[in-house]
């Protein structure tokens, strides 16, 4: 079904704010941040002050209620100055969303209220050594002790590690269960047995860190156990990428706006044979390709985040698409903006080349582009037994069931 993409008032003023902290604090320190590998602490704040970070955040805990398509606006604005600042925005909607989807009402009210407000930052701590793709595969585990969970192992690649004050850990707590085996369970910064090691050394997204995060024994209240019962870490963790990965999604909007007005005012400068290049009609068709695909994503990204808000039935499925496509359409887009660049594109003295650095990891984060195909494609085999009434123009001999006892019935 096609979706209501309704832009709110409310909306419109945070993207607004968002542009203007991105224009005045983002992209200036782009490079400077990026080469440091250092956090923009100075934009961050400015995004706290300007209640950014109250934007998912329903009204009762003290944030804006305005959703996750008002989060995919802000997100893309952000990520249109700096894909890295992008995510050290959104990452802190992914750590909370557990906490949304999952929580009792006093962990919403204990956690949300200064997430909104900017004072804590989050981080979402699933992926291990060797469970990526596999998430169901995790080995941390949690162990009940007297009123407490024990918490063991490592996790890997958790983004805005350091940073964040609150950390979702995915941790298995019942290692017999097949559909009941991982729990969330929320670890806060300075619990006595928790550290920040390994901070990776990235291709892209250089601004935010990326960790590994540690747990030696790390011992918190089961109060912190997300939600009423253990078991249901991995159906949270699902709905949390369900309503996430418009967000990845949006980075890659911007990602590719951004690299897409780069290339396009380069193009009016540079000149080749005696006239601009953009005059040339292979560069007008690169760049009428860049800003095809890069409007095709938008509105594939808007249509998820609506789905997501109107809490629609395959909410999965679009946002699984939306991340799939623009994240591509992104990678495409910032390696043709090379391109044009030629030369210049390849230094690191212009951003265009962090540009293309940065696309390559919303191809993997939060689910790789391979995983995005399978759950579209599972989500499209489903539909197909709503489309029963199609039957009748399907070949009637394909339309056979196999018996027990291996004989074929035609239908
Ligand atoms: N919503 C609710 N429940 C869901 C669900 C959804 N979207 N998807 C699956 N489930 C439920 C199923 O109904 C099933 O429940 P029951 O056991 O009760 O029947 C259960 O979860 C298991 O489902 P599957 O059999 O489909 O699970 P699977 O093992 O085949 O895996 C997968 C599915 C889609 C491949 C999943 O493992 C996946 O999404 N992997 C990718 C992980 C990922 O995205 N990691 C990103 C890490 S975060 C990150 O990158 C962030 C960052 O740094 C910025």
């Amino acid at each position: 079904m096609p979706q209501n993409i309704v832009f709110t008032p409310l909306a419109d003023e945070l993207a607004a704010k968002a542009r203007e902290i991105a224009d005045k604090l983002v992209r200036p320190l782009a490079a400077k941040y990026d080469k440091a590998q250092e956090y923009n602490w100075e934009a961050a704040k400015a995004v706290a002050k300007a209640g950014l970070f109250r934007t998912f955040v329903p009204k009762e805990y003290g944030g804006h209620g305005a959703g996750v398509l008002a989060l995919a606006r802000v997100t893309e604005e952000l990520a249109k100055a700096d894909s890295g600042f992008g995510v050290a925005f959104a990452v802190n909607a992914l750590g909370s969303f557990p906490i949304l989807v999952g929580g009792t009402e006093a962990q919403k009210k204990k956690w949300l209220p200064s997430i909104a407000a900017g004072e804590k930052f989050v981080a979402f701590c699933l992926s291990e050594k060797f469970a990526g793709s596999d998430a169901g595969g995790l080995s941390v585990t949690a162990v009940e002790d007297g009123d407490d969970y024990v918490i063991c192992g490592e996790k890997k690649w958790t983004t805005n590690g350091g940073v964040a004050d609150i950390y979702s850990v995915f941790c298995v707590t019942d290692p017999t269960s097949k559909s009941r085996r991982i729990s969330a369970i929320v670890v806060e910064k300075g619990t006595p047995g928790f550290t920040v090691k390994k901070v990776e050394d990235k291709m892209g997204i250089r601004c935010v860190p990326v960790v590994e995060t540690h747990f030696d024994h790390v011992r918190v209240p089961k109060s912190n156990l997300i939600g009423e019962r253990p078991g249901m870490g991995f159906k949270h963790a699902m709905m949390t990428l369900d309503l996430a990965r418009p967000g990845v999604a949006a980075q890659a909007v911007g990602a590719a706006q951004g690299a897409l007005d780069l290339a396009n005012v380069y193009a009016q400068r540079r000149q080749q044979f005696g006239v601009p290049i953009s005059n040339h009609q292979m560069v007008q068709q690169m760049l009428a390709d860049m800003a095809m695909k890069t409007e095709a994503a938008r509105w594939l990204v808007y249509a998820a985040a609506a789905a997501a808000d109107s809490q629609a039935a395959n909410v999965g499925q679009r946002a699984a698409m939306a991340k799939c496509f623009a994240t591509d359409v992104a990678m495409d887009v910032a390696t043709d903006a090379v391109q044009i660049f030629g030369g210049y594109g390849y230094m690191e003295d212009y951003p265009i080349a962090k540009f293309f650095r940065d696309a390559k990891i919303l191809q993997i984060y939060e689910g790789t582009n391979q995983i995005q195909r399978i759950v579209i494609a599972r989500s499209l085999i489903r539909d197909a037994n709503d489309l029963g009434h199609l039957d009748e123009y399907i070949p009637r001999e394909t339309q056979k069931t196999y018996q027990e006892d291996g004989a074929v019935k035609q239908a």
